[in-house]
């Protein structure tokens, strides 16, 4: 679930299994994103309100429309599961 909704919503920026694509959206996959740094709540966030640019170069991240909290909190769990098969937990 989580899986297809990332890739019909999102992964046309964060590329094939969160792993980032040059120029345009940063890995998911990546340490900053870790739980504990930025919790399941930061994705439904970003979703609903999109994200400034901070920890990047790549500009804002607009906000995502036709996913409801509990679709990004699918994806939320499909990108841990994906951080955990890669050591970031
Ligand atoms: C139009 C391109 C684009 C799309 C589509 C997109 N993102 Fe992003 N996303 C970005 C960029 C660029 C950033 C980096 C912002 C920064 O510099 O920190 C980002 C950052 C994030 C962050 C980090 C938020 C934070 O608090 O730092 C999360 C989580 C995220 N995206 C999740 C998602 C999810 C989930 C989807 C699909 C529902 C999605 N993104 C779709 C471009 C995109």
């Amino acid at each position: 679930m989580g899986k297809r909704a990332f890739e019909a919503k999102c992964a046309e920026c964060h590329g094939a299994n969160a792993a980032g694509q040059n120029g345009v959206a940063p890995p998911l996959v990546h340490r900053i994103y870790e739980p504990s740094h930025h919790s399941d709540m930061a994705f439904v966030l970003a979703a609903k309100n999109g994200v400034r640019a901070h920890h990047w170069n790549f500009g804002d991240m607009p906000p995502v429309d036709g996913l409801t909290n509990g679709d990004v909190e699918m994806i939320a769990r499909y990108i841990r599961e994906l951080q955990k098969e890669n050591g970031i937990f």
